[in-house]
């Protein structure tokens, strides 16, 4: 058994436990990431983040960059397809207080492939490497990538892709043994993962279908991986997170959902303001209360309302203890500096 609340390392930065937090697109908010670490993922990535935006100082953009101190460690990913561009928003990055640039040569979708970044590098090994190269050049912080199998069903492309860019600079991999094309269909084929993890001599992360402990185990055991990373298998369930690293089945009650979703909801709304929010938050609603904790019909009921503030009330209705939870739960949390990007030095907005 491989006790995964052992700590290990990405160069400099040591990540206290063996499960990791997924970078996902309209998901990895600051609230799911300080989450996931309460629940014991040992890193946590923002979802990726458009290196064309920080270029533009496209101000949702710099959102992505809001680092929080009980965040840490923490990956910011970026995606792009020009050297120059992704080091110069590795540089803030870095300046952000990320702890690893994590560069994104795993997604699959069109808007993002048409431009060259994303899975299409895996295609492009020079162009690829060239971007590790410019950004560790760039960065004090440690460099890791994060792809797939390659992009077409079957593809091997990431074990030869994969020790060139360790050559060019990358810390750490993380593998997503899934085809482009196959997007989230079929499954995770971590025979590739052991492939590649016996061709690098740098830490791999193991992504894709790692929903309980056992799977879990079973990975880390046949792959020699040093973590596994959780995705889907978390959202709106951090309690998964907590069965996989200590093997404790732990169902939650009604008033400890709910107090983790308003919780949830409260910091979203800081994070995002009112009106995102607001649309941000309806898939959560499905995925906190489904697994038959809550009857369907009480979801449906929750995202035709408007106004996060309706849904709270809402919620503490159905399930009045969860105040006291939720006020065990923020006394227990630290309190939190928030790296604003105000704070930022001048000079990364390039002055006036
Ligand atoms: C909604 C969603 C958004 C995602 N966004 C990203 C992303 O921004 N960057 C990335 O590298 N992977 C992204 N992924 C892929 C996940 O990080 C992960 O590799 C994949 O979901 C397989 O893991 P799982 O089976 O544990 O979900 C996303 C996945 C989902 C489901």
């Amino acid at each position: 058994m491989i006790d995964l609340r052992e700590s290990w390392r990405i160069g400099p930065v040591k990540v206290p436990t063996r499960v990791v937090l997924a970078p996902m697109a309209g998901v990895s908010v600051q609230a799911f990431r300080r989450q996931g670490r309460r629940f014991g993922a040992g890193l946590v990535c923002s979802e990726m983040v458009s290196c064309a935006g920080i270029e533009h100082r496209n101000e949702r953009t710099l959102g992505y960059l809001r680092v929080a101190s009980d965040e840490h460690p923490l990956a910011i990913q970026i995606f792009g397809s020009e050297p120059s561009v992704m080091a110069e928003a590795a540089r803030m990055v870095a300046a952000a207080g990320a702890d690893l640039v994590d560069i994104n040569f795993g997604c699959p979708v069109r808007k993002v492939t048409k431009t060259g970044a994303g899975a299409t590098l895996l295609d492009d090994s020079e162009q690829a490497c060239r971007i590790v190269a410019a950004v560790a050049e760039a960065v004090d912080i440690p460099v890791s990538v994060k792809m797939r199998r390659g992009l077409e069903n079957g593809s091997r492309r990431c074990l030869e892709v994969g020790p060139r860019l360790v050559a060019a600079g990358a810390q750490t991999l993380t593998l997503h043994p899934r085809s482009a094309r196959q997007m989230y269909t079929g499954d995770a084929d971590h025979s590739l993962t052991a492939e590649l993890i016996s061709l690098v001599d740098v830490p791999v992360i193991a992504s894709g279908d790692i929903t309980s402990r056992a799977k879990a185990q079973a990975v880390l055991a046949t792959t020699g991986a040093a973590a596994v990373m959780v995705g889907r298998a978390a959202q709106g369930n951090p309690w998964a997170l907590q069965e996989i690293l200590l093997g404790e089945a732990a169902e939650p009650s009604k008033e400890e959902v709910v107090a983790e979703l308003v919780l949830f909801m409260r910091e979203t709304v800081r994070e995002l303001g009112e009106r995102r929010a607001a649309g941000f938050l309806k898939k959560f609603y499905g995925w906190y209360l489904g697994h038959g904790r809550f009857p369907r019909p009480f979801k449906q009921e929750l995202v035709v309302l408007d106004r996060v503030a309706e849904v709270e009330a809402r919620l503490f209705a159905a399930a009045p203890g969860a105040r006291f939870v939720l006020q065990r739960i923020e006394a227990e949390q630290p309190i939190v500096e928030e790296t604003l990007l105000d704070d930022m030095p001048i000079s990364i907005y390039g002055g006036g």
